[in-house]
């Protein structure tokens, strides 16, 4: 670096980006320099570009406990490769640890990532994530923020097994609790399914949300290839730190920002890509908030053509039967883009500089594991696991995913038996008393992006205990929450608007008949509009508004699924400099 912080070519890098405001910029410039030197860096280091490190360690967030060593080993690659690593911590995210969701708290951490991106002087950043809201926070505020970045993630935990079977979080989780709750197992054996579902570091190990984002962000081209799938434990998973920290130098040369690399190209690829790992239908707003900071709409309409014709071909829990480490082993996500190649736009440039054509050629003939990555003419589903509904019940659409549900079930009229809120489904699902059958409609109101709840993962509604105990293991549940990608069932999530904005899902009674076709991709209520709106005129007053602090900010600014969840204000400025 040169007396005035630049790299010869007049524009400051490395510490000389972006210096605090004193009035006097050599003032700044000497005033950093000093207190940079106060942590001992030599002239020789400060003169180097500086990669950021997003350290999101966290004692709260098991799925991040090895950020840290690979923190180290981004750092390896960032100074073999001539740069200055440097972290810095941000919020982080860890899924089971958060009340009332995680979710809720995805655009504070989103924000935090962009600001602290953006304010403090880095020519390019490692963002360090892995659990479920943490990489879609991070590719969001890394869009908004448009610096140079490269997703590393924590990787996949280990299976297990108990008695000779083969566990891992979280899929598994849910059926042993099912079984539980259905008098199948003891609490003693239940305590023991308890110790052996998360045995290792890591994310969960199937194809939920954390899994499925990894997926995404390397197909959008936001990660370095061949790094979704690695297992967090795995050798080679540091083996990816380092070459990310290396590459992060690189993708700065090359001035590629987030908004060259997330385009609508690329994400209708991570589109194709979430349709064909039967990815969780979280992603669909992950996807919709990260594409939304640059200005790139995703339409539920599009995805519905898209699936019609992308096949399933990852046979992983929770739409089939495998579990993350397999997909590592058959090849991971590249072996799937290449039986995807023919679907895909080839033209997308990845944070190498490669396009995704070069990629992909580079790869040739790699191997394969066709047991887990189907060939693209013998898929485990024709047609991709998600599917957007639309109709009286959803104008704004809803989603199911197909390939994790029963589909005796996809053509139905019902009853519906409505739970108005968290609280009633809580009091009343398991009452000896609750009048519902197997075939009846579970229906949950007041757990969408506007409740007070924050649109929880709560769409897995239970199977009522008196049914489960006579054997029903899956019903058609209807619920403006989510899901957890883990989860499985005949399970319509994300009605939107949401009850609690004055959705016509408020609007449900008791014994309301409710229309299913997911041939017709329809989501009626067979009530009558002007009795709708009669009844949501009636609707009881909303809870009082939260008043103060970052819970106002959501109440005040928190859009609707087919908006991302994200806040009004931040989306679209994406890509412009900051
Ligand atoms: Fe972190 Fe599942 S709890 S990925």
């Amino acid at each position: 670096m040169s007396a005035d912080g630049s790299d010869g070519t007049g524009r400051p890098h490395g510490f000389a980006r972006g210096l605090t405001n004193y009035g006097d910029r050599d003032f700044s410039l000497y005033l950093r320099r000093s207190f940079a030197k106060s942590m001992g860096y030599s002239d020789a280091m400060m003169a180097r570009p500086v990669v950021g490190i997003v350290n999101t360690f966290s004692g709260f967030n098991n799925c991040h406990r090895t950020v840290p060593e690979l923190v180290a080993a981004v750092g390896r690659g960032v100074i073999a490769a001539g740069g200055l690593p440097v972290e810095f911590p941000t919020v982080s995210l860890g899924e089971a640890f958060l009340s009332p969701t995680s979710l809720m708290f995805r655009n504070l951490m989103s924000m935090d990532t962009e600001e602290m991106v953006r304010a403090q002087p880095m020519d390019a950043v490692v963002l360090v994530g892995g659990c479920d809201k943490t990489v879609p926070a991070q590719l969001m505020g890394a869009a908004s923020a448009d610096i140079p970045a490269v997703q590393l993630v924590t990787g996949p935990m280990l299976t297990h097994r108990r008695q000779g079977e083969r566990l891992g979080a979280c899929t598994d989780c849910r059926r042993f609790w099912a079984d539980y709750r259905a008098g199948r197992l003891t609490d003693r054996e239940v305590a023991e399914v308890e110790g052996n579902l998360a045995t290792t570091a890591g994310t969960c190990a199937v194809m939920g949300t954390a899994s499925t984002m990894a997926c995404i962000a390397e197909a959008l081209g936001m990660m370095l290839p061949g790094t979704a799938a690695i297992p967090a434990v795995h050798a080679d998973r540091l083996r990816a730190a380092e070459a990310t920290g290396a590459q992060a130098l690189q993708t700065a040369a090359l001035g590629l920002t987030p908004s060259r690399i997330v385009t609508p190209a690329s994400v209708e690829n991570a589109l194709r890509v979430l349709l064909a790992i039967g990815g969780s239908t979280n992603a669909i707003i992950h996807l919709t908030a990260v594409a939304g900071r640059l200005g790139i709409p995703v339409s539920l309409h599009r995805l519905n053509e898209l699936s019609d014709n992308t096949p399933v071909l990852v046979d992983l829990k929770p739409s089939g039967s495998g579990y993350m480490e397999d997909f590592f082993a058959a090849g991971g996500l590249g072996a799937l883009l290449r039986e995807l190649r023919p679907l895909l736009h080839l033209d997308c440039v990845t944070v190498t500089g490669e396009t995704l054509a070069e990629r992909l050629d580079r790869d040739g003939d790699g191997y394969v594991d066709p047991s887990v990555i189907r060939p693209f003419d013998r898929p485990v589903e024709p047609v991709g696991g998600l599917v957007a509904l639309f109709g009286s019940l959803a104008p704004g659409g809803a989603i199911l995913k197909r390939s994790a549900a029963d589909n005796s079930l996809f053509e139905k009229e019902a009853r519906a038996v409505v739970f108005t809120s968290l609280e009633d489904l809580a009091a009343r699902i398991d009452a000896p008393d609750l009048d519902v059958a197997a075939d009846d409609i579970l229906v949950l109101q007041n757990a969408g992006p506007k409740s007070p709840s924050g649109m929880p993962e709560a769409g897995y509604l239970p199977i009522p205990k008196r049914l489960a105990a006579a054997g029903v293991k899956d019903m058609v549940r209807i619920s403006d929450a989510r899901m957890s990608g883990t989860a499985f069932g005949t399970i319509v999530l994300h009605v939107t608007p949401d009850a609690a904005a004055g959705g016509p899902l408020a609007a449900v009674r008791t014994g309301d008949r409710i229309r299913l076709s997911v041939a017709d991709r329809r989501l009626d209520l067979l009530v009558e509009e002007s009795e709708v709106q009669r009844r949501l005129a009636e609707s009881p007053p909303a809870p009082a508004a939260p008043t103060r602090g970052y819970a106002k900010l959501y109440a005040d600014h928190v859009l609707q699924a087919d908006g991302g969840v994200d806040f009004d204000f931040l989306v679209g400025q994406g890509g412009r400099s900051g």
